[in-house]
């Protein structure tokens, strides 16, 4: 893969450089309520700026079904990156139309355009082909290079991703680089104990990592939604909580190879409950009460883990020389479900191995809860991307930067 300072150093003066950039950021109507990831890319569109190049930044925000939709609009995005570049960041309404070319043919040396939503068009995500490599030959005319920088999309073989870097002379950014390199650390030589704490809502969206896992892991921590289809499958009530019935065999091969292979599998073993599901937006206090996992009434709902899950958690991350955390352990959104997240990330921040938060929503549970980012080893902007790479599968985006 060639560096962006290969790449600078060929020449970027007076050249329109692509940048595919992830800033699909987390939005309440147009604020912007977590800007992590577009930090993550700025030192990639301050080094083009500093050499001279005329910056095109491009992304995907949300999944818009592949037509304009306002409510999936960039132009929070290309603001905040004016606000961060500390410069004017011009914005095309469009992506390979005319105000993208009238946009991009408007830059100036060490100036920066934010095309529009990369999803408004159907040829970025469409399976067929020759419908995205027609779309990759319309925003190669917006370009002389291109930058892959968008860490979190390089596990979509989508046309900005994929097909684009076959067009142009290419190189990777540096939070490609940077996050690659954690993940290798991860994958080659990790140091022991490396313990994995798996959360989010899905045991499906997990089952590949696990699998994966399982031949590598000393110790994997299970919360969040997916710890009931776990509890269910040991045989507990677990009321009306997120459950996927149907990965009950999946889980119970899971726990049976865990066994055989001397991984440690941990369990919550009490959990906060309630009756129905908190309202996000008000945040009003809620009537919730802790129980233990094995003894949950019937129709409550498993929203966090207990106070006793957060001791047994952090017990097993303190002596771990490596944590990767993916997926957040509760309702974290809700102040009274944020304890079980809260904590693992407090347990990240006082162990003194190598942490690894991975991907969106526990990165974006790790600020919004206010722990310092340099706490951690380190916070990766892809969440869907790590996981894959760590389940050792090709991912278009990093393969279309190799050659
Ligand atoms: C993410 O949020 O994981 C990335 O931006 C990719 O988004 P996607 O899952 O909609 O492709």
């Amino acid at each position: 893969m060639k560096t962006i300072d290969e790449l600078i150093a060929e020449g970027v003066t007076g050249k329109r450089v692509f940048v595919r950039a992830d800033l699909n950021v987390p939005l309440s109507g147009t604020t912007i309520t977590d800007d992590g990831r577009i930090r993550a890319v700025q030192p990639t569109v301050d080094k083009l700026v500093a050499a001279g190049a005329r910056v095109v930044v491009a992304s995907h925000l949300g999944r818009p079904k592949g037509a304009p939709d306002p409510a999936f609009s960039l132009a929070p995005a290309a603001a905040r990156l004016g606000e961060l570049i500390g410069a004017d960041v011009a914005f095309a309404t469009d992506t390979v139309g005319e105000s993208a070319r009238a946009t991009v043919a408007g830059l100036g040396d060490g100036q920066v355009a934010v095309l529009e939503n990369l999803r408004f068009n159907p040829g970025e995500t469409s399976k067929d082909d020759a419908e995205r490599g027609a779309f990759a030959d319309r925003l190669a005319e917006l370009a002389d290079l291109y930058v892959g920088d968008g860490f979190g999309a390089v596990h979509r073989k989508h046309a900005s991703v994929f097909d684009l870097p076959a067009r142009l002379p290419h190189a990777a950014g540096d939070l490609i680089a940077t996050e690659v390199g954690v993940l290798k650390k991860l994958t080659e030589n990790v140091e022991r104990p490396y313990a994995v704490v798996l959360g989010g809502s899905k045991v499906s969206d997990k089952l590949g990592v696990i699998d994966h896992l399982l031949e590598r892991a000393d110790r994997i921590l299970i919360g969040g939604g997916m710890a009931y289809t776990f509890l269910k499958a040991q045989g507990h009530e677990v009321g009306s909580s997120l459950l996927q019935e149907d990965q009950i065999p999946a889980v119970l091969e899971y726990l049976k190879r865990a066994e055989d292979k001397g991984v440690e599998f941990v369990l919550p073993v009490d959990v906060v409950v309630s009756e129905t599901f908190p309202d996000l937006k008000a945040k009003a206090p809620t009537e919730h009460r802790t129980v233990p996992a094995d003894a949950m009434p019937a129709d409550f709902i498993g929203l966090d883990n207990g106070p006793e899950t957060n001791k047994l958690y952090a017990s097993k991350l303190a002596d771990a020389a490596t944590v990767f955390w993916n997926g957040p352990m509760g309702v974290f959104e809700h102040p009274d479900y944020a304890e079980g997240t809260r904590a693992v990330a407090q347990a990240l921040v006082d162990s003194s191995g190598f942490s690894v938060v991975g991907g969106g929503d526990s990165a974006a549970a790790v600020r919004t809860l206010g722990f310092d980012e340099n706490a951690f080893g380190h916070i990766s902007t892809g969440g869907g991307a790590s996981l894959e790479y760590l389940e050792g599968k090709t991912l278009p985006g990093l393969a279309a930067l190799e050659d």
